[in-house]
């Protein structure tokens, strides 16, 4: 009801329209009393019945919008769908990650520093680790993962001999760890670990992971990580890009940083693997191997094996699985 009442005082009203239109008609008849002057009254009329005719169509159409219920999302949608059509938005946009990836590879020594400037102002977040008001918090040492110590990391480790690893999905820290143990036993000791997480953990999580503290909403994900790094002496080695999985792949893919070995193993629906596959592929080195954990998990309707079986059908890779692991290597 304000609403009518608003728009009458904006628009006049119907009545004051006609009597307006009355008037105009009788002064133009005394003034054109010739029968050329008849045609012209008509032809006048016509023009303003015409455009009364439409503005109060469109008044009423105001009108309806405002005592009917809203329409359904589609119909709401339809200039939108307009505008996709004109784009010719198709099936295969799905299977688009669009960033063109840095031409120059930024070596592999230099990759620690450059994660250092682009993500910590040129600073180790490892400084002065960890801050007073939150070392009450942390436990010296808490790690706990899945399927975090399976042969498959010995096994690619030893394979691929990598100076660059980036895990998308790292947590505590497991698998992370496991795979710095590795390199230091296999002789490589140069071996950069990028960790990509938000550490934010899943909406819960901390109904199994009890000791995970929060302070003011934030979860204590992140400075337990580090100080899991912390206590196994590789902060030198381990470095986290502590950003949503989107965000820091298409980040790492634009400033030129390749991985020698890759592991996905964050969100398991299908629609995360399948950005995190496609995502991390954009960043694998020649030579290198693209991995992940969770094949055989049923979790989010085996969102994480369609995922990897679409991806190695559309680029002709073979998936082999080792444990729990599954790994794609080309179709020669
Ligand atoms: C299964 S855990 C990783 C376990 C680790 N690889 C191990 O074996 O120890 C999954 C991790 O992915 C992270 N994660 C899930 N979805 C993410 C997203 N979209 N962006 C960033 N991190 C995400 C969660 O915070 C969680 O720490």
């Amino acid at each position: 009801m304000k609403e009518s009442a608003g728009a009458a005082s904006l628009t006049p009203p119907l009545h004051h329209h006609h009597h307006h239109q009355h008037r105009l008609r009788k002064k133009l008849a005394t003034t054109f009393a010739k029968p050329t002057a008849y045609i012209f009254l008509l032809l006048v009329s016509y023009i303003f019945g015409y455009l009364s005719a439409s503005s109060s169509s469109s008044n009423s159409n105001i009108i309806n919008h405002h005592n009917y219920p809203p329409p359904p999302r589609s119909s709401i949608n339809t200039t939108n769908r307009a505008i996709t059509n004109q784009v010719s938005a198709t099936a295969e946009d799905h299977n688009l990650f669009g960033t063109v990836c840095a031409a120059k590879a930024v070596p592999p020594k230099l990759v620690r520093r450059t994660i250092l400037d682009r993500v910590f102002n040129g600073t180790s977040p490892y400084d002065n680790f960890p801050p007073p008001h939150i070392s009450h918090v942390l436990r010296p040492n808490k790690i706990s993962g899945w399927g975090s110590t399976g042969a498959v990391f010995e096994h690619l480790i030893r394979k691929v001999k990598p100076k660059t690893i980036i895990e998308v999905g790292t947590f505590l820290g497991a698998s992370a760890l496991h795979m710095v143990k590795l390199t230091r036993q296999l002789g490589l000791p140069d071996t950069q670990i990028l960790c990509v997480d938000d550490f934010r953990g899943w909406p819960g999580f901390q109904d199994r992971f009890k000791d995970i503290k929060t302070v003011n909403g934030d979860v204590m994900l992140m400075y337990q990580f580090m100080q899991n790094v912390v206590q196994a002496g590789a902060t030198e080695t381990v470095m986290m890009v502590p950003f949503s999985t989107e965000a820091a792949l298409e980040k790492l893919c634009t400033w030129g940083i390749y991985g020698d070995l890759i592991e996905v193993d964050a969100a398991h629906d299908f629609h995360s693997a399948w950005s995190d596959i496609n995502r991390a592929y954009k960043i694998l080195n020649p030579g290198g191997v693209l991995f992940g954990h969770d094949y055989f998990s049923a979790v989010d309707n085996r969102g994480v094996r369609r995922a990897v079986n679409l991806f190695a059908r559309l680029h002709h890779f073979r998936v082999q699985v080792h444990g729990q692991h599954w790994l794609l290597y080309p179709i020669k």
